[in-house]
């Protein structure tokens, strides 16, 4: 096996009380701030550039590129939110990154408010996983109570404050726009755009959005270099990230590793798949991603590669179904996840995520109807760039991906229950009725 984990991040998530600021100071932490403070901002921004850090969240949007996109400083506020929403089925990375070092997290964002010139700073945290924002109060109280946090930073004369914010829970406060809009106490839907948050984001002010992952990144990149990032993972998608196995894999959980690793070599490292059984498809990106077959296990994960092939990298979530599962069942599944988070403000998603949802039930019960399979892949046509957001997409991928791979079983599902077809299938799904409403 030549492919090596890149502990960085996720270095030492099992040491004794590892979200604590006692450990992390013990793991080099806050070093990186010392040496930002004692430094320019404006350098801050050229290291993030020349490190090719890319947004995490999803878009691989370059981070330092955004943070060029604020305008000079006017005297007025300027806000750095981290997008800590997570949601997405599949997408497990920055909720255990946040439970085992937060301070990660926070020292990055330091470092980040100071490059922009912020003083005041949001973490936006969905509001269902109350552990997450509990350990990140406690984090920030910690970093205030040492001094990282408040006036006169480490005697440098920068101060910020932050604000964690627990949202209500819903996937689409995760697009950034409709994160801003809940975070200033309206409904969650997404903005248009132009303007871009760097031009008028919170309170209309300038803002820059970024994934917990993206900020958590930064402390490493002042402390090593941008050449040492930039020297992992492949030559247009560079540095580490963290991969979420889950599914059919022996070992699931976080593989920190350098982008370009593929799925083969991180089965490999998690145990193969579970019981020895087949690959059948997989996510390479979370559930919004178009899915792979076994067809894809050597295809390197960095964002090139990875479209190359018709999919996204988007949060690498790897999602592992094997030889027993009904691909039309599991994408049945996402799309209720779809119907049920579309948030209502445009026609073709509000309403195509509903007809979708109730052809793909039919067919799961082997009751479909002459023409149900063209019926998806049209209404999937009228949704795909013609939302007013990324939800829209997102939630065709699946279902036409399911179909360009698998369009036979589709077909048997027009008149054969898929229990019938995959008795084995039976427990590797939640059976839909056993799932919370
Ligand atoms: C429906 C939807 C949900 C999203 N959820 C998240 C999320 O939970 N976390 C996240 O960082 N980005 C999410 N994004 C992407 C954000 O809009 C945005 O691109 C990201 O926060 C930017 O940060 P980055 O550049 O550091 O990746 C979502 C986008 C969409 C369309
Ligand atoms: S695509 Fe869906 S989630 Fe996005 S604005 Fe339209 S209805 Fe809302």
């Amino acid at each position: 096996m030549s492919a090596q984990l890149t502990p960085i991040l996720s270095e030492f998530w099992d040491a004794e009380r590892s979200w604590t600021l006692e450990t992390y100071e013990q793991h080099d932490g806050y070093r990186a701030l010392r040496t930002a403070l004692a430094g320019d901002a404006a350098d801050l921004v050229s290291a993030a550039k020349e490190s090719g850090l890319r947004g995490r969240g999803g878009a691989g949007f370059p981070t330092g590129m955004k943070w060029g996109f604020l305008p000079p400083p006017d005297g007025g506020p300027r806000y750095l939110v981290v997008n800590a929403d997570e949601s997405e089925p599949g997408t497990c990375k920055d909720t255990p990154l946040m439970m085992a070092a937060p301070q990660f997290l926070i020292e990055g964002m330091i470092i980040t408010s100071f490059a922009i010139d912020c003083h005041h700073a949001f973490i936006y945290v969905r509001g269902e996983i109350v552990h997450v924002y509990r350990r990140l109060m406690r984090a920030v109280e910690e970093a205030y109570a040492a001094g990282y946090l408040g006036k006169d930073i480490l005697g440098s004369g920068f101060d910020l404050d932050i604000t964690v914010h627990a949202g209500a829970g819903a996937y689409i406060c995760g697009e950034e726009t409709a994160l801003l809009d809940s975070l200033e106490g309206r409904r969650g839907q997404p903005r248009l755009k132009p303007p871009f948050p760097a031009v008028a984001g919170l309170y209309a002010r300038p803002t820059v959005v970024n994934n917990v992952e993206s900020i958590a990144s930064v402390p490493s990149i002042v402390l090593h270099g941008a050449d040492w990032f930039a020297g992992m993972g492949t030559e247009k998608s560079q540095g580490y990230g963290l991969f979420s196995l889950s599914g059919h894999v022996e070992r699931p959980g976080q593989y920190e590793a350098p982008l370009g690793i593929t799925l083969r070599e991180l089965l490999e490292m998690a145990g193969g798949m579970r019981g020895g059984k087949k690959l059948k498809f997989w996510t390479p990106g979370g559930s919004s991603t178009p899915i792979f077959t076994d067809a894809h296990l050597d295809v390197p994960l960095d964002f090139e590669s990875v479209a190359a092939e018709g999919s996204m990298l988007g949060t690498r979530a790897l999602q592992i179904f094997d030889e027993t599962v009904s691909v039309v069942r599991a994408v049945s599944r996402w799309t209720d996840f779809y119907a049920h988070e579309s948030c209502g403000k445009c026609t073709p998603c509000r309403e195509g995520t509903f007809w979708l949802k109730q052809i793909l039930e039919r067919l799961e019960a082997g009751q479909g109807r002459p023409g149900d399979i063209e019926k998806l892949d049209d209404i999937c046509d009228n949704i795909l760039g013609r939302s007013f957001c990324a939800l829209g997409d997102g939630a065709t991928s699946p279902i036409t991906s399911a179909i360009q791979y698998f369009r036979e079983e589709f077909e048997e599902a027009m008149h054969t229950p898929w229990q019938e077809t995959f008795p084995a299938g039976r427990n590797t799904l939640f059976a839909k009725e056993s799932q919370p409403a």
